[in-house]
């Protein structure tokens, strides 16, 4: 049935069914409770529930569709990574780091309610996702779960995510050659990419030698998804992609575009999909929503 449709409606039709998912899982984890921590609740909330392409939990369940995993447990993962990407996306929004005043559509966290709130809503939200993790309803067995909790923390800290945020930082008036930005953005955006199709094999117990032709897949998206989202700062439309654009020029940051110029870059994140898609040779019809989600990457207007 998958394979009479084409990519783009698969990601659409299976895109807005796991953002319900997501929606609703969050509506029922963040309770508002009837105390004085009802200010954080209500923050967590503003910035996890609604918007946002929830891309992470989308790979998730794709990833898992290869090896039949259930879907409780993928949603689980795909809710994990989640929070851990708005929590970065809380706090890369703050003043101190890129200072925007929209996201996803709405007003950031800081400008709804204000810094402390938003630095703790973002600290609940890190803290979520390894509860989430850790919790038996996720995975049956608990060395699963600590693969699983060990790998997120890994694609989160400063090997992972911040790792990058920090480099992204310090790429403000730098002038880091390609090499350095590409291993920039594989920490700050690809790390956390590669961690969904991780969890997937992680839950099937695949050897780490079976994993091979999903990590070639996850690094080749990540790349593609970051040369994207540094397309769109550049020629994006700023009602579409919901949040501030033009951005990485006026920091004066270094990025593929910058680098390379909008054609080339926009070329070789198709060169990446193709690549993407490449890996997943071996595999049937199970693995047409990773394929249409590697051509949705380059394609995005948000
Ligand atoms: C934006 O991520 C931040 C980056 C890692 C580049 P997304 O483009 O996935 O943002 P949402 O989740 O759809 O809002
Ligand atoms: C932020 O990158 C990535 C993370 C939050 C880890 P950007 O600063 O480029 O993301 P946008 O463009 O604000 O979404
Ligand atoms: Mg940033
Ligand atoms: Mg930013
Ligand atoms: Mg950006």
């Amino acid at each position: 049935m998958e394979g009479v449709i084409s990519g783009t409606a698969l990601v659409a039709s299976r895109s807005a069914a796991v953002a319900a998912e997501v929606d609703r899982a969050f509506d029922a984890l963040l309770t508002v409770p009837d105390d004085p921590r009802a200010r954080l609740y209500e923050a967590m909330r503003h910035a996890a529930i609604g918007g946002g392409k929830r891309l992470r939990p989308l790979l998730v369940r794709a990833a898992s569709d290869l090896f039949n995993i259930s879907r409780e447990s993928a949603l689980r993962v795909g809710l994990a990574v989640e929070c851990i990407h708005v929590y970065s996306l809380i706090h890369d929004d703050l003043p101190a780091m890129d200072d925007d005043d929209l996201r996803r559509g709405k007003p950031t966290i800081h400008k709804a309610f204000d810094e402390a709130t938003a630095i703790l809503a973002g600290d609940c939200l890190h803290d979520l996702a390894f509860q989430l993790l850790a919790d038996e309803e996720t995975h049956p067995d608990p060395f699963v779960r600590i693969e699983l909790v060990k790998a997120l923390a890994a694609a989160s800290g400063p090997a992972g995510m911040a790792g990058g945020q920090m480099m992204d930082l310090e790429a403000e008036g730098a002038s880091f050659d390609l090499a350095t930005v590409t291993r920039l953005q594989q920490l700050k955006t690809g790390a956390l990419i590669a961690f969904c199709v991780d969890a997937a094999a992680i839950m099937a117990r695949i050897p780490s030698e079976g994993r091979t032709s999903l990590h070639g897949y996850a690094r080749d998206i990540g790349l593609a998804f970051q040369i994207a989202d540094d397309l769109l700062d550049v020629e994006g439309d700023v009602a579409v992609a919901g949040k501030a654009l033009g951005k990485d020029q006026a920091a004066g940051k270094e990025t593929f575009v910058s680098l390379l110029g909008v054609e080339r870059a926009r070329e070789q994140a198709r060169i990446l999909v193709q690549q993407a898609k490449a890996h997943l040779h071996a595999h049937g019809t199970q693995a047409d929503l990773l394929r249409a989600i590697a051509d949705y990457i380059v394609e995005r207007d948000r």
